[in-house]
């Protein structure tokens, strides 16, 4: 069994890159929904909630976590590895190696959470990684609670979205990080924003190989060595409204995932 979480529903982004490399996986995802957005929260309020979500996909038989958040991961993915030693913890980062690495202007940007934009460990990765590109953190308050609500065709944030990148677009920037997984699901919006002048970046597909990975050294069946249909199955789990996962599924999910479904959601008292 593999738990993948997050605040809510952009961890539904990574979700279906992982089911995809893994197609005889269990999965359980479970969306916090009572405590989203974590992005203004405290590093030590969502350290408490990773540290409680991990206990409880540890004791629902998890071998594999997957911290499908990037805020969750730059706060507390340390303290979740120590807490559960025998488990394989991979969480998401911003995809600013990627990006730096294929830019040609020596420019980019990376749109996350306030919370992960004045991470140290964001702060870290663009010291590792971006070399002499130059890397413009974009605060994007509200962004993954507008994803909550499936209104993704909202005039009035397409404007708003244009108005945050344009003068980094302006001034070159030829590669933008989706720096947090909610935003995957805001990519139609934001492409004719970048279209022809930059590149979207995110690492789902990446962090789907790392798990493989990993559930190939777990001794997993990692679907590579028989033929057939994929049998892999999905429970959802919330702390809230677990029907608007349900939903949520429906609406942005790819359907490979809604056909893995082993009932409608749940909620947890987590
Ligand atoms: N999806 C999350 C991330 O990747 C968190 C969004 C939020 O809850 O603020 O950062």
């Amino acid at each position: 069994m593999i738990g993948v979480f997050d605040s809510g529903i952009g961890g539904l982004s990574v979700l279906a890159a992982v089911a995809r490399v893994l197609p005889r996986s269990d999965f359980i995802y479970f969306a916090d929904t009572a405590h989203v957005p974590y992005g203004d929260k405290s590093d030590a309020y969502i350290r408490a909630r990773v540290l409680r979500i991990g206990r409880y996909l540890a004791e629902r038989d998890c071998r594999q976590i997957v911290v499908a958040c990037n805020t969750a991961t730059a706060a507390a993915v340390a303290a979740l590895r120590e807490s559960l030693p025998r488990i394989g913890v991979v969480g998401v980062e911003p995809g600013i190696k990627p990006a730096a690495a294929a830019s040609r202007s020596g420019r980019i940007a990376v749109l996350a959470t306030e919370s992960t934009a004045r991470s140290e460990r964001l702060a870290r990765l663009i010291r590792q990684y971006a070399g002499p590109v130059r890397v413009d953190i974009l605060p994007c308050p509200g962004w993954a609670t507008k994803v909550e609500t499936l209104k993704l065709e909202d005039p009035d944030f397409a404007d708003a979205a244009q108005r945050l990148l344009e003068p980094v677009l302006a001034a070159g920037a030829d590669h933008v990080v989706l720096g947090c997984t909610h935003y995957a699901f805001l990519a139609p919006v934001l492409e004719p924003i970048v279209a022809g002048r930059a590149v979207l970046i995110d690492v789902a597909d990446a962090v789907a190989r790392q798990c493989r990975r990993i559930a190939g050294e777990l001794g997993e069946d990692t679907g590579e060595t028989a033929g057939g249909a994929a049998s892999g199955r999905l429970e959802l789990t919330a702390t809230a409204h677990p029907e608007r996962l349900h939903r949520a599924l429906a609406v942005l999910g790819p359907e490979s995932l809604a056909a893995r479904l082993s009932g409608p959601a749940v909620l947890a008292a987590v």
